[in-house]
């Protein structure tokens, strides 16, 4: 089982950006944490804070990969292009979000990411991730 996480803009921040709303945690500490806990699973963790290269990685691993849990942060509610890209290929896409979107502001109400996604999971905080992870794995 191979899967990978894409974590997109000011996500490489978690641990220092807006602790109330996103934890003081960072996403290395918490990927060691998954990595720990399914020792089975091949996992792997990509962050980028440019639109563009969220979708090449999306291209590069989307035909081979078994997952790709997709965080796309801000680009979610704006990016037609990795909303496209998610369409595109053959791996299935889990969109997750660290806090429940829909109880903030309502440009966050809208994902461009959702309709080609096999799932959703938002509000669980870091745990989002774990439940996409679970999901895989059936
Ligand atoms: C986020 C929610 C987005 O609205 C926001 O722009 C983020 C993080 C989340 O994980 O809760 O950067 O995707």
């Amino acid at each position: 089982m191979k899967l990978i996480i894409i974590n997109g803009p000011n996500l490489n921040l978690l641990g220092k950006r807006e602790p109330e709303v996103y934890g003081s945690t960072t996403f290395e500490d918490y990927f060691k944490t998954l990595q720990q806990k399914f020792p089975d699973v091949e996992l792997e963790y990509y962050q980028s804070n440019i639109e563009g290269e969220l979708i090449g990685k999306i291209q590069e691993v989307g035909f081979d990969y078994d997952g790709i849990i997709l965080n796309a942060a801000a680009y979610t509610h704006t990016s037609v292009g990795i909303g496209d890209a998610v369409k595109a290929v053959e791996t299935p896409v889990i969109e997750v979000h660290i806090s429940n979107t829909h109880q903030r502001e309502e440009y966050r109400h809208v994902s461009f990411i959702s309709p080609g996604a096999k799932g959703v999971i938002l509000g669980f905080g870091l745990q989002s991730y774990d439940l996409a992870i679970q999901s895989f794995l059936g």
